[in-house]
């Protein structure tokens, strides 16, 4: 079907099914454009939570639709191809997470949102990209504090702060494909541009960056600054979400190659058939549930 067939049906099925597109910045360019909200992780769950539409098409991976399926446990929660994960959130899991928790008794755990529904469960205080700091902040000094699964989003949190934790040994492998040499050659092309990196890349990465800040705060970042060119140390995705925004100014990609699969694994056709059949549908156990959304609300009152 044409394009422009397949956002008409999409919209018409919209209406029809009471339903509402959410949009990860990192989405394809045609999702982004049909989605009827585009966001980081945290605006996306706040956003979820408060929708008065009964039914929320997450175009994102799994931990997104499921952190919506947590906090909106009363509406239908669609994930268009339900094999879109995310490997970093699939590297931490419960029993492991239970087991050191044992060995650090009165330990506080800090949990990145990307990770999955059970972990959220065994977790204090989930967070973001853009409330890492934050929460960490919040717990008392002298706690001991576990974080996972990003030992990078970890190790910077952990610099800024001051605050030492242990740090589970997860990563994100598309933002491992940022390399030193690519912000070099980005910054001698373009010698005016500010350089902005996301938290989950290495610290070889944050130590070249101008700035370090998840999807969310690079577009606060841009809106507030008079400079013309930026140079985006992100998954590529964020580059359609930047230009869209702000035609009057340019953005470089650190790097074509730092390109999620999994977030691109949603298409206009999956939506259209999503929204046709209703499915497929994510759902959390309710017990599992109900600790997860502690933790997550936990985070929403700190941010
Ligand atoms: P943000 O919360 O910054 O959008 O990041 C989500 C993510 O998956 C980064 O890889
Ligand atoms: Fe997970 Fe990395 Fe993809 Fe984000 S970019 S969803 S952290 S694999």
């Amino acid at each position: 079907m044409p394009k422009r067939q397949l956002v008409e049906k999409i919209l018409a099925l919209k209406a029809e099914r009471d339903a509402i597109i959410l949009a990860h910045n990192y989405q394809p360019p045609e999702i982004q454009d049909v989605a009827d909200r585009l966001g980081d992780s945290l605006d996306l769950s706040r956003f979820a939570a408060s929708a008065s539409e009964k039914v929320i098409v997450f175009c994102g991976v799994h931990f997104m639709a499921e952190t919506a399926a947590v906090l909106s446990p009363e509406k239908t929660i669609i994930l268009p191809e339900p094999t879109a994960g995310c490997p970093m959130a699939d590297m931490m899991c419960a029993e492991d997470l239970v087991a050191l928790k044992m060995k650090h008794p009165g330990s506080v755990v800090v949990t990145y949102v990307n990770s999955t529904a059970e972990v959220k469960a065994e977790t204090d205080f989930c967070c973001t990209s853009a409330n890492a700091l934050r929460v960490v902040q919040a717990v008392p000094e002298g706690k001991t504090i576990i974080f996972g699964p990003d030992k990078y989003l970890g190790g910077w949190v952990t610099e800024q702060t001051g605050r030492k934790m242990i740090l589970w040994q997860g990563y994100c492998p598309t933002h491992q494909k940022i390399h030193p040499e690519h912000i070099q050659e980005q910054r001698r092309i373009h010698p005016g541009a500010v350089v902005m990196v996301h938290p989950e890349v290495n610290p070889a990465i944050t130590s070249l960056a101008d700035v370090v800040l998840g999807t969310g705060g690079m577009i606060a970042y841009v809106e507030k600054s008079s400079v013309r060119e930026f140079v985006v140390g992100t998954e590529t995705g964020m580059i359609h979400r930047l230009q869209k925004k702000f035609p009057d100014r340019e953005f470089f990609a650190a790097t074509k190659h730092a390109l999620c699969p999994n977030m691109k694994k949603i298409a206009l056709e999956k939506v259209a058939q999503s929204l046709e059949s209703l499915g497929p549908v994510i759902g959390v156990e309710p017990g599992i549930a109900e600790r997860a959304r502690r933790a997550l609300r936990a985070m929403l009152e700190i941010s």
